[in-house]
């Protein structure tokens, strides 16, 4: 092991430090979800072994079937978040509607301050063929005074998140997250159980020759985005065209991806499904704070997918996200619509 190394506690409180008012909160948040997502990080792995594959039986509000490694997840996060005594409200993709938590220490000065979104597992239907999946998070300071967290603290606007991050359950673990101050990678080694800094500040590469799509709904896309599509297939060396096709089917890694390769990921509307598929509150606030965070870009193809004011949990949005010169090209190409 090197012998220059950041474990994610360090990082996080060298972060503390910016803030002199700062009362621990954040930095005991992140370590409780960097400690989930270990927890999570193991039972992926044995997932083959015991039997935590396969279906539930239940279905979901999204009308999604339920994974056994969804429900886990979601137990070890909503637990651990519940009982931290830093949150005062969550929302998960695997709950019907948020969960208010009660103060843990009564006095004022340690209320509990924030609210949570989350995905507990993403990528859910790649889980029986051992293909990389993830968690995402996104953290806002609650709105209200005090007492539980109400819908007021969940439904805030991506631009007001204090911090927000993902988990790859891939060839390693990573964690990559920001709290405003740059986006940073850090790597599990299982050996000693942390999260040690593998990557500070990414910055998405300049250029980029990936797009990520799923193009088995092509027919059901808008005249704009297929000439979008087209667009990126013809040759012209200049532009770096044809671009290659990446998808992975896990929002979670072809992000990863595209952040470290240079890419632009898209899930956008189409005939069926006016609001594309992915969720506001818990896949595009999150990724898109990152993606800014490392230079680079996130719309739902009109405008910053920051700026859109939530007015369910649930909520889906399309979203185009990556390296900003691809995404202007994208909404360039949906203007035509
Ligand atoms: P989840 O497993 O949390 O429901 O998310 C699945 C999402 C996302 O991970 C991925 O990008 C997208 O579904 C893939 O959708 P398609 O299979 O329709 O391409
Ligand atoms: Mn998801
Ligand atoms: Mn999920």
């Amino acid at each position: 092991m090197n012998t220059k190394f950041t474990t994610f506690y360090r990082h996080i409180i060298d972060e503390e430090r910016r803030f002199p008012e700062a009362t621990g909160q954040l930095s005991n948040l992140l370590s409780d979800i960097a400690l989930s997502c270990k927890v999570i990080s193991q039972e992926v792995n044995r997932a083959g072994l015991i039997d935590i594959l396969g279906f539930t039986g239940e279905i979901n509000i999204q009308g999604e079937e339920v994974k056994k490694l969804d429900v886990y997840a979601n137990d070890i996060l909503t637990y651990t978040l519940q009982t931290g005594g830093n949150v005062c409200a969550l929302s998960s993709e695997e709950e019907d509607t948020f969960i208010p938590v009660e103060g843990k220490y009564s006095d004022k000065f340690s209320e509990n301050k924030y609210v949570v979104h989350c995905d507990p597992l993403d990528g859910s239907s790649n889980i029986d063929a051992n293909i990389s999946i993830g968690t995402i998070f996104s953290i806002f300071k609650r709105e209200t005074e005090k007492g539980p967290g109400t819908m007021k603290d969940c439904l805030q606007v991506g631009v007001n998140q204090i911090a927000a991050g993902y988990v790859v359950y891939g060839s390693s673990t990573v964690l990559v997250y920001t709290a405003g101050d740059g986006a940073h990678c850090f790597t599990l080694d299982p050996t000693v159980g942390e999260f040690l800094l593998s990557n500070e500040n990414i910055k998405i590469p300049k250029e980029s020759k990936i797009y990520s799509a799923n193009e088995g709904n092509y027919s059901k896309w808008s005249k704009g985005l297929q000439n979008y599509i087209r667009y990126l297939k013809e040759v012209d060396n200049e532009t770096r065209r044809p671009y290659s096709s990446r998808y992975v089917g896990s929002l979670v890694a072809d992000f990863h991806r595209n952040l470290l390769y240079g890419g632009i990921f898209m899930y956008p509307a189409d005939s069926k499904n006016k609001n594309g598929k992915l969720r506001l509150m818990y896949e595009a606030n999150p990724l898109s704070f990152i993606a800014e965070q490392a230079g680079g870009k996130s719309s739902n193809g009109k405008i910053r997918i920051l700026e859109v004011e939530p007015t369910e949990l649930h909520q889906r949005t399309p979203l185009f996200i990556g390296n900003t010169e691809d995404v202007l090209m994208a909404e360039k190409f949906l203007k035509e619509d």
